[in-house]
């Protein structure tokens, strides 16, 4: 009795799935993972990515700083265990957002390969695009957007990537932005050509 039960509805007890999703937004999702120093550029890009693949009706959802160390993540600080949680975390969530058909795009330091490699296997190696975003620390320090830097450099905060703590760079990044030499719109143009063709639905 029961299998004939299995045989009547296996169709209403299963989940949809990614390919149900995008065919409903109308779009293949992807994970557009950026790495780089704090105040490298990572966010900004982001969100001014997001806006030009809204103006072309794809659907994103960006994970940063903002909503994940604020929120799921407001328990972890900067060893160099609570970064690998940090980013397990992350790249678990971006997974859900990924297989909702979603473009979505995480902005963190995830300061070396092993924690980069740990993301694309939680999400997956065919749906995780790599971006260096490569701007020097220099750059960045003199930057300081938040003061982070000159906090560092007087001690005041430990474990300062870049400065008292390591930041190894990607090997084979799909694209690296050194945001002291390209402008914004430059950065964001050379992303929209590699992802565009990925994502679009025809
Ligand atoms: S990660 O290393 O775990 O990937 P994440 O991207 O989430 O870092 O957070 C980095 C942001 O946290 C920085 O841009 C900065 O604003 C802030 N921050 C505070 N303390 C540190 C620290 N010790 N090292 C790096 N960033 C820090």
């Amino acid at each position: 009795m029961k299998e004939t039960t299995n045989h009547i509805y296996p169709i209403f007890d299963k989940m949809l799935g990614r390919a149900d999703k995008e065919q409903l937004l109308g779009q293949h999702s992807v994970m557009i993972w950026f790495t780089g120093l704090s105040g490298s550029g990572k966010s900004t890009i982001a969100i001014a990515l997001e806006r030009e693949l809204q103006k072309r009706g794809l659907l994103c959802r960006i994970l940063d700083g903002d909503n994940i160390r604020s929120g799921i993540n407001n328990n972890l600080g900067f060893s160099a265990e609570d970064r690998v949680e940090n980013i397990r975390r992350i790249a678990e969530v971006g997974k859900l957002f990924v297989d909702t058909g979603i473009i979505t795009i995480a902005a963190f330091i995830s300061p070396n390969n092993e924690i980069r490699e740990m993301a694309a296997d939680i999400i997956g190696k065919e749906d995780f695009v790599e971006i260096y975003v490569s701007t020097p620390l220099e750059e960045c320090e003199k930057r300081d957007v938040k003061g982070l830097y000159a906090k560092a450099r007087r001690g005041e905060i430990k474990n300062f990537t870049g400065i008292s703590a390591p930041f190894e760079a990607p090997a084979h990044p799909a694209l690296s932005l050194d945001t002291s030499r390209l402008s914004l719109e430059e950065s964001v143009n050379r992303l929209l050509e590699l992802i565009l063709p990925r994502v679009k639905k025809e």
